[in-house]
């Protein structure tokens, strides 16, 4: 049904999505007709609307003014714009939380969030709930069959965590259905230490303000309820709003490197993941992450088109100093999201706002009108994006998966005790994600429970956490004959948080083929010498393991300090797969040596190797076509790709044999039969 959805969005939309968030409640009418002329002119034909719309909508408990967003949805459809039209229950008015303060979200310290921003409600809160589906209801009931209606949005950015009474309720309710009996949850949180036992329901709470450091295993299910906590809230609204109509995709819109929701988890529960990215444009390396998160947005939907719902045009205004994108970023950005997957292409938001928080932030028509270089840029996107048209729907595959895993992320930095307290999960995943970027290869992003047969090659960053069955998941992989390259203070501890039996790395035992006796995070500075077998010399950082080979060789042995002549990387032949294992922080260069000789070996090629990495190359493909996209991020560099068979560039209509050069941030997007 997902499929049909998306299906019938593009059919509807005519390609790729073009447009951003609209705004028209806090404009006059007259306004609103020139938004429509002038989105026309930009190509646009899909706007979010109504976001945060509540108070608008509804402007006194269950008193409702449609009217202008009756106007509005008309003016749209007459002019070919469909509507991603949004439940607006991100920014509960005013008139809700004064009479229900304790809908306001409680921090852990006990303060009470006030009103003036938004996302100031506790998912958990009844009355919010309540609320929240009378308005979606009224939506549902009279928007369901408008002909603009294209997508539902629902809420916005799902984020807050809250540590009210009504949450302890619902967490209670939770760790119920989890655990069963509370015997069972004082095992899983090991509560015999320091005499945490619980003897009756009624006396859990939510992690709030403990003296000193909070039981990890309480956290990490804390950390699992908040996630499925505001998860409750967006399948409420969603349900109401599928019960009208069951052929309209619905979603919610994803920010990046996000904490406190399990994407996987929410992404089941959608008909498209979509995201919202703002990369700095003060950091001239900010494209790589987003291409990491481009990635995992495909594969949170198992590889599927993926929405790009926001980005700036410009400047963004959170931020102590906000540069512009520089002529010709925004353009680029864009088109690295189309080329790792994304569907559309999004801005918040359409026209900048003349008062409120983000007066500053860019918009595709700012502050000084059409005649300005963001609205022209805007425009020209436009244009580019209906001829990439036959992209959408189109799909790409990869040799190579990188594990990324919510619980994984929450065990690493969310609770205290480690042998080392300043892991950054992101920071380690992009370590190992960014030597496959520079070097052009396909990666996709898996989860524990995903698929991983396509694959000949895993990557496991810092994976301290992992449950049986991903671990079971892991193994199998090699066992099978894939080849797992894993880094240290990997497999530690069970779903629980609980170190598990047996010598370290528990999990992983034997599939790294070495016994861990004691984990040694190094003192800050210090650095120690490293050589591989093959004589390649490298330094050491940050951790090192007191590591005990079993079946596994030494791939790497330090050459200085207590642990000279001891692995710092093993290998391990595991089944007919095999395993590599980075006890320490290599330097970049050697990792990245190692990884890419790893891939290699498995059997994994590029189709792009050779070219510079400032030239992005990615390829889409359908069962007819393939797509190359080729984008330079260089500013002052050109780059020349070989290519063999003919094609067309997509962006601007002409045949291409030969060789295809991209000027300084240029792009070419090459369709070629298959
Ligand atoms: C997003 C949010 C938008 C807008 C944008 C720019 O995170 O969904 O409403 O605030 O950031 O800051």
């Amino acid at each position: 049904m997902t499929d049909h959805r998306m299906h019938a969005f593009r059919r509807r939309i005519g390609g790729l999505a073009y447009g951003g968030d609209y705004n028209p409640e806090q404009w006059r009418p007259e306004i609103w007709r020139e938004d429509v002329r002038l989105m026309r002119e930009a190509g646009v034909n899909l706007v979010s609307l109504g976001v945060f719309a509540w108070a608008s909508l509804e402007p006194e408990p269950g008193k409702y003014e449609f009217g202008w967003l009756d106007e509005v949805m008309d003016l749209l459809h007459k002019n070919g714009i469909g509507v991603n039209l949004a439940t607006p229950t991100a920014a509960p008015p005013v008139w809700l939380t004064h009479k229900h303060p304790e809908v306001f979200p409680v921090m852990a310290d006990g303060r009470r969030f006030g009103f003036g921003n938004r996302l100031h409600y506790d998912p958990s809160s009844p009355i919010y709930r309540e609320y929240a589906a009378a308005i979606t209801t009224r939506l549902a009931e009279r928007y369901s069959y408008h002909p603009a209606l294209v997508m539902w949005h629902i809420s916005n950015e799902y984020g807050p965590t809250a540590y009210n009474e009504a949450a302890s309720v619902n967490f209670r309710l939770w760790l119920r259905r989890r655990y069963g009996d509370l015997q069972a949850l004082n095992d899983a949180w090991s509560t015999r230490f320091w005499g945490q036992v619980y003897t009756g329901w009624d006396q859990i709470a939510v992690p709030e303000h403990p003296r000193t450091w909070m039981n990890p295993s309480r956290i990490l299910d804390f950390k699992r309820f908040t996630s499925d906590a505001l998860l409750e809230c967006y399948i409420a609204e969603r349900d109401i709003v599928r019960s009208y109509r069951t052929d309209i995709p619905v979603l919610t819109n994803f920010m990046r490197f996000y904490r406190n929701a399990d994407y996987w988890r929410w992404a089941e529960e959608e008909d498209a993941a979509a995201l919202d990215i703002y990369p700095d444009p003060a950091d001239p390396g900010s494209h790589v992450p987003a291409a990491f998160q481009f990635d995992l947005f495909r594969s949170l939907k198992g590889g599927r088109p993926w929405l790009l719902m926001e980005q700036a045009a410009s400047a963004v205004s959170q931020w102590k100093l906000n540069v512009v994108k520089e002529p010709g970023r925004m353009r680029l950005g864009s088109l690295q999201a189309v080329s790792r997957g994304a569907d559309s292409v999004m801005f918040f938001q359409w026209r900048a706002g003349r008062g409120g928080q983000e007066r500053f932030h860019s918009a595709m028509l700012p502050h000084s009108g059409p005649d300005s270089r963001t609205f022209r840029e805007v425009a020209d996107l436009g244009r580019e994006v209906r001829l990439l048209s036959p992209v959408a729907g189109t799909t790409s595959r990869a040799g190579i998966a990188v594990l990324f895993d919510w619980n994984g992320w929450w065990g690493l930095e969310e609770v205290a005790g480690l042998p080392r307290n300043d892991f950054s999960y992101p920071e380690t995943v992009m370590r190992h994600y960014t030597p496959l970027w520079e070097h052009h290869h396909a990666v996709d992003v898996v989860s524990p429970r995903s698929d991983l047969n396509p694959y000949k090659v895993l990557v496991v960053p810092n994976a301290y956490l992992i449950d049986d069955e991903g671990a079971e998941a892991v193994t199998a992989f090699a066992r099978a004959g894939g080849t797992v390259l894993m880094s240290f203070f990997s497999g530690v501890v069970d779903a629980c948080n609980r170190v598990r039996p047996d010598g370290y790395p528990g999990a992983f035992r034997r599939l790294i083929g070495a016994k861990i006796d004691e984990y040694w995070p190094a003192r800050p500075g210090e650095e120690f010498a490293v050589r591989f077998s093959g004589g390649r010399t490298a330094t050491a950082s940050w951790w090192r393991e007191d590591i005990h080979l079993e079946t596994g060789t030494a791939l790497a042995t330090y050459t200085d300090g207590l642990l000279a002549g001891r692995a710092a990387v093993v290998a391990n032949s595991f089944g007919s797969g095999r395993v590599v294992y980075f006890a320490t922080l290599l330097n970049d260069d050697a990792f990245a040596a190692t990884v890419l000789e790893e891939v290699r070996a498995a059997g994994v090629r590029s189709r792009f190797e050779g070219l510079p990495a400032h030239l992005e190359c990615t390829v889409r493909e359908d069962e007819r076509h393939e797509y190359l996209f080729l984008l330079n991020h260089s500013a002052d560099l050109t780059a020349t790709v070989p290519l063999t068979g003919e094609g067309t560039d997509l962006l601007t209509g002409t045949p291409v044999t030969g060789e295809v050069t991209v000027a300084p941030l240029g792009a070419a997007v090459i369709q070629r039969a298959r």
